[in-house]
């Protein structure tokens, strides 16, 4: 190892996308390990727009490990990022940094102890799979510091570990955690059905729904739901394993109708093992219910779908339109039925790929308010100003990558502290 004395700190940063499932995980048969009852897929969320920032650092000067999220300091806790930390450490290969003359062996990385800063580019608590991203950004960020020779999907079981949600973190485009037979877990992975080319029409809106409720976790809820619910496991063996392989066709063939259906039919049926529970869990409140019925509107107007919804465990929607034409013309809906508080500002209620505003028509404030009614709205034309705290307009995005601008890094790279 390079000389103690001189307190030298080697560090990496890492962007990580999150990721929203389209076949949803609810339930595990372990709980530690965090392996679940069934199958899901997800479509990776352009980082642009959502993603986790982290960087990792090292060096003989750090007494203990130590995180912070958004510039907080927050526990390491006895649990899941222990568990990261133990099984990425257990991987470390020899690393030699030539330029700043220190080598790190295999065996040194046991005794060295990590800084951690992680910083989420939307915010954390919106409930948009910040755990998903971070937990993901976490294992990528430390597996390239500490040269960990292994695949994404060799670490997608370690972020995991974490939080299963992460594991399809680890790819850009469409993923699929497979949920695996073996009882350590070795063969419960994430592998990617495609990338993010590979259907680059789609266009997502996600509307971040004003909420004053305290969500039950899923961790606790998807307990809760295997612990009192017998749809659950019908859903788990008999519906979803089908779900599975239709969706990975629809994806495959960029069927956007079957896509549609299916993503919609099985957030629903999620919401409905919700509901099954006891106590019943209700994630979705009056606004989410509003926008299936606006989207549901439309697509049977249409006579094929032009949007699919889904709802993870809370109200925000995330909507997957099946191309821009079809994205503006329900953003022009949802503007409609959602206009802004009149103290907002158009740049802060539409954030994220402002250019869909200018395809709606819409430059100003007081253009959303000169919308008119969609023509399959008949008599419902009521608004509901305020029940939409934002939009995010975005698209499938790409897998984490190392960042190399040094100016990205969140810890000070004399320090290793927080900037
Ligand atoms: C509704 O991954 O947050 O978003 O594994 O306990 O950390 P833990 O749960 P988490 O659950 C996500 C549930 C979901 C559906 C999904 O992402 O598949």
């Amino acid at each position: 190892m390079a000389d103690e004395t001189k307190k030298w700190v080697l560090m990496l940063t890492a962007q990580t996308p999150t990721n929203i499932a389209v076949i949803k995980y609810w339930g595990k048969r372990d709980e530690t390990l965090i392996l679940p009852i069934n199958d899901s897929i997800s479509v990776t969320l352009d980082p642009a727009h959502l993603c986790t920032t982290t960087t990792v650092a090292v060096s003989p000067s750090f007494d203990q490990d130590r995180m912070w999220l958004n510039g907080k300091e927050i526990s390491l806790g006895g649990g899941r990022y222990q568990s990261c930390l133990r099984e990425i450490r257990s991987r470390a290969s020899d690393v030699i940094d030539e330029k700043k003359g220190i080598k790190i062996t295999k065996e040194e990385w046991k005794n060295l102890h990590l800084h951690i800063a992680s910083y989420n580019n939307f915010p954390t608590a919106a409930g948009l799979a910040s755990s998903a991203a971070g937990l993901a950004c976490l294992v990528f960020a430390l597996a390239k510091l500490m040269n960990v020779q292994e695949d994404e999907s060799q670490l997608s079981a370690i972020a995991r570990q974490g939080s299963g949600s992460a594991c399809r973190s680890l790819f850009g485009g469409f993923a699929k955690w497979i949920m695996g037979k073996n009882n350590d877990g070795s063969d419960s992975v994430a592998v990617q059905l495609a990338d993010e080319k590979h259907w680059d029409d789609l266009v997502i809106i996600i509307a971040v729904v004003s909420s004053r409720q305290k969500e039950t976790s899923s961790t606790s809820g998807m307990r809760e739901t295997v612990d009192t619910s017998k749809l659950i496991h019908h859903r788990a063996k008999e519906v979803v394993p089908k779900r599975i392989i239709e969706m990975e066709e629809a994806i495959r063939e960029r069927d956007f109708s079957a896509f549609a259906s299916l993503a919609c039919a099985d957030s629903n049926q999620f919401h409905a093992v919700c509901l099954d529970t006891s106590p019943p869990i209700f994630y979705m409140n009056d606004t989410s219910h509003r926008i299936i019925s606006c989207v549901e509107k439309w697509n049977r107007a249409e006579g094929t779908p032009q949007v699919a919804y889904t709802f993870d465990a809370g109200p925000n929607a995330v909507m997957i339109a099946r191309d821009r034409n079809a994205a503006a013309l329900l953003l022009k809906r949802l503007l409609f039925s959602f206009p802004p508080p009149s103290d907002s500002d158009l740049g802060s209620y539409v954030i994220g790929d402002k250019t869909i505003l200018e395809d709606v028509g819409v430059k100003e404030m007081k253009d959303i308010e000169t919308l008119p009614p969609p023509s399959e709205a008949n008599t419902q034309t009521h608004k509901f100003r305020g029940d939409v705290s934002y939009f995010i307009c975005t698209r499938p995005g790409r897998g984490p990558i190392v960042l190399t601008d040094e100016t990205r890094a969140l810890l000070d790279p004399e320090t290793g502290f927080p900037k």
